[in-house]
């Protein structure tokens, strides 16, 4: 990453709960740098500060606090063994971090360097329908399950038909599943990300509160599916089958495709789906859909 090179093309930033990612050229060759959204305070001391940046870790002083931003922040977690400090809860600025917005400008300037560019806010289920539903003339429905939230929205040759939000996601699953097996939430966090599989119980209580509680987001995401679409009055008449896409970081564990479309089925669908798949690029998939949307 080199955040001082001058850069004046167009760009995509997802601000995520839990990442911020930037992408860069529109073309094939799209690049992404992303950085973790979340912090840790450690005492100042004149020592502890030339350590840090003898060790170029991204840091900053303020008062009587060394702030480490970013990637680093859940390694020095896993050191002290403590939770992360995170400056967005549930989609928007965490109301009790008076570090927030301080944290979140570090990030954005360190991914994207000169800073000075005109913002235009996409939705995110909105970005993902952008990012991933070109094939299909940018009509489906773009999901992403993240940190914080799912996002969705239902789009017609790239308009927003519908779009909602639903706030359990991936910290609800590490949340509740640590408060179940008396662990941290970041330690679970990594365990999930690490080596978890959605392939029902056994006999591991980590996995198998992981498993409950994944099962419950993926419940509540699909219900909600239902009942937006449902209850959308002025809904287009399609007279065809339309995909649906999910992206973001809580969708990889394997299993997770096979347990969406098995919920899906379940119940009638209001809407005929042509396909159900997963994005290649779950990580990435906003960003980029929020630069296609800027080279429009
Ligand atoms: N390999 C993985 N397996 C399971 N979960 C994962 C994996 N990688 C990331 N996650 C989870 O995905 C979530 C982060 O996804 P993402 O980056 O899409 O969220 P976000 O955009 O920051 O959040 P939001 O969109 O809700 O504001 C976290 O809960 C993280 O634990
Ligand atoms: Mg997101």
């Amino acid at each position: 990453m080199n955040a001082t090179e001058e850069y004046t093309q167009p760009l995509g930033l997802d601000i995520g709960t839990s990442r911020i990612v930037v992408a860069r050229n529109g073309d094939k060759n799209c690049q992404y740098d992303s950085l973790l959204n979340a912090f840790l305070t450690i005492p100042y001391s004149k020592l502890a500060e030339s350590l840090l940046q003898r060790e170029d870790v991204f840091h900053e002083v303020q008062g009587s606090d060394i702030v480490v931003a970013g990637n680093e922040a859940r390694k020095f977690a896993e050191i002290f063994h403590l939770e992360t400090r995170r400056p967005m809860l549930s989609g928007v600025l965490n109301p009790h971090e008076p570090h927030s917005l301080a944290v979140i400008r570090r990030i954005i300037a360190k991914l994207l360097g000169q800073l000075g560019y005109a913002p235009t806010p996409i939705q995110e289920g909105l970005a993902v329908v952008f990012g991933e539903l070109a094939t299909s003339n940018f009509t489906g429905i773009g999901v992403s399950c993240g940190s914080g939230l799912c996002n969705a929205c239902l789009a017609v040759l790239s308009v927003p038909v519908l779009s909602f939000s639903v706030p359990k996601a991936g910290d609800f699953i590490d949340s509740q599943a640590a408060a179940v097996t008396g662990d941290l939430a970041t330690r679970l966090r990594v365990r999930k990300e690490q080596s978890f599989r959605l392939n029902g119980l056994a006999s591991d209580r980590t996995l198998n509160a992981l498993t409950v509680y994944y099962q419950e987001v993926i419940a509540n995401l699909t219900a909600a599916l239902r009942t937006y679409i449902s209850a959308t009055q002025r809904l287009p008449k399609l007279d065809y089958a339309i995909p649906l896409v999910l992206s973001g970081g809580t969708v990889m564990p394997k299993g997770f495709l096979d347990h969406f479309s098995a919920a899906l089925r379940a119940q009638d669908f209001p809407i005929r789906l042509s396909e159900v798949r997963l994005s290649p690029d779950p990580l990435n998939s906003t960003a980029r859909g929020a630069l296609m949307a800027a080279l429009c």
